[in-house]
């Protein structure tokens, strides 16, 4: 059985992602904590006829109990972006509280397994990854930037070009970061093997980069992707927990590139360079990363696509770090 705890359960990701977890019977029990909502979240949650138990925890006086015993730590607490708003406009409310959750979570729960939905997430987890180092408790094969909604988008978009493709059943490798032209979906690697014109391959990839942007115009200055963000997120814990118990599970996701060195060094011949964090499709396992998953070689459309992913994103992983040192 698994504890799982989620900081900012009852937002517009924390409410579904909280639902989704909640028909996962491997949970035993569900920590939801959040400074506002959240008892009637947790109250209305536990009437659902799954075993596991689901506790509320309200306020920041309440973090130390609310990660009590976690092995998952999840983290959607935040403000969602607005329109007008990039992730990185985010950066300044949503470093603080992220910084602030990883205290708790070094000194309560160190050996937790965490994922930061947070965004930006490519400065966000850095953060956490600085704060843990700070505390001497940094596992890089225990943080998780959840870039899973891009894969979700990938496999999706792919399906409204190609209608003959199952989604569900296609795996897009997408590296880099998690905003805009941060994320590089490699279509030459899609399982199974899709056949995709150049046009189709610049149109779709644009998609997947800036899909967000579709939610945020839609809803209108009510948020940014909620619904799909949680069930991506609650993909990403499912296969961690089925990890756990020794299945075969590959999943992209963004780390720090520390926690499998040797094959980090292809990440970086294709063009990560020296960065301290990327997103690579990793085998997950008890350990968390067990190993980065060897990446094939790119197209040239891909190669330049990591080239301008790169610059970006090191300015992103400064800010990060920089933000906590
Ligand atoms: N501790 C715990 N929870 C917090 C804190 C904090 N310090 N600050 C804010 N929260 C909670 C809010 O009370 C709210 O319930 O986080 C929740 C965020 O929910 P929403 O405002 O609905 O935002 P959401 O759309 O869920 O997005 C959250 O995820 O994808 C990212 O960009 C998104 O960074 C944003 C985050």
């Amino acid at each position: 059985m698994v504890n799982v705890s989620v900081l900012g359960a009852a937002g517009g990701i924390g409410q579904p992602l909280s639902l989704l977890l909640k028909t996962n019977e491997q949970v035993g029990v569900l920590k939801l904590y959040d400074i506002v909502n959240v008892p009637g979240v947790a109250a209305d949650l536990s009437h659902v006829n799954t075993n596991s138990t689901v506790y509320s925890y309200l306020g920041s006086e309440k973090l130390g109990e609310a990660l009590e015993g976690a092995d998952i730590v999840i983290i959607p607490a935040g403000v969602p972006r607005k329109p007008g708003m990039t992730r990185d406009d985010l950066f300044k409310i949503n470093a603080g509280i992220v910084r602030d959750l990883a205290v708790g979570i070094a000194k309560t729960c160190p050996k937790a397994f965490v994922l930061v939905i947070s965004n930006p997430v490519n400065s966000t987890v850095p953060i956490v990854c600085e704060i843990l180092k700070k505390y001497g408790v940094f596992d890089p094969k225990r943080v998780f930037g959840v870039t899973t909604l891009d894969v979700v988008r990938a496999s999706r978009f792919i399906r409204d070009v190609i209608p003959d493709v199952d989604s569900f059943a296609t795996s897009v490798p997408v590296i880099g970061g998690h905003s805009g032209n941060t994320i590089v979906p490699l279509l030459s690697a899609v399982q199974p093997k899709v056949q995709l014109t150049e046009t189709q391959i610049e149109e779709i990839t644009h998609r997947i980069q800036f899909g967000g942007d579709e939610v945020v115009k839609a809803k209108d200055g009510a948020g940014s992707a909620t619904l799909s963000m949680a069930y991506a997120a609650s993909r990403f814990a499912n296969s961690l927990i089925k990890a756990f118990s020794g299945a075969l599970v590959i999943e992209p996701t963004y780390i720090s590139l520390d926690a499998d060195p040797k094959n980090a060094s292809i990440v970086r011949n294709l063009g990560a360079g020296d960065l301290q964090y990327f997103a690579v499709p990793v085998r997950l396992g008890t350990n968390g990363v067990e190993e980065i998953v060897p990446l094939p070689p790119v197209s040239k459309f891909e190669a330049k696509a990591i080239e301008v992913a790169v610059g970006a994103l090191s300015e992103n992983i400064v800010a990060g770090t920089k933000f906590v040192q």
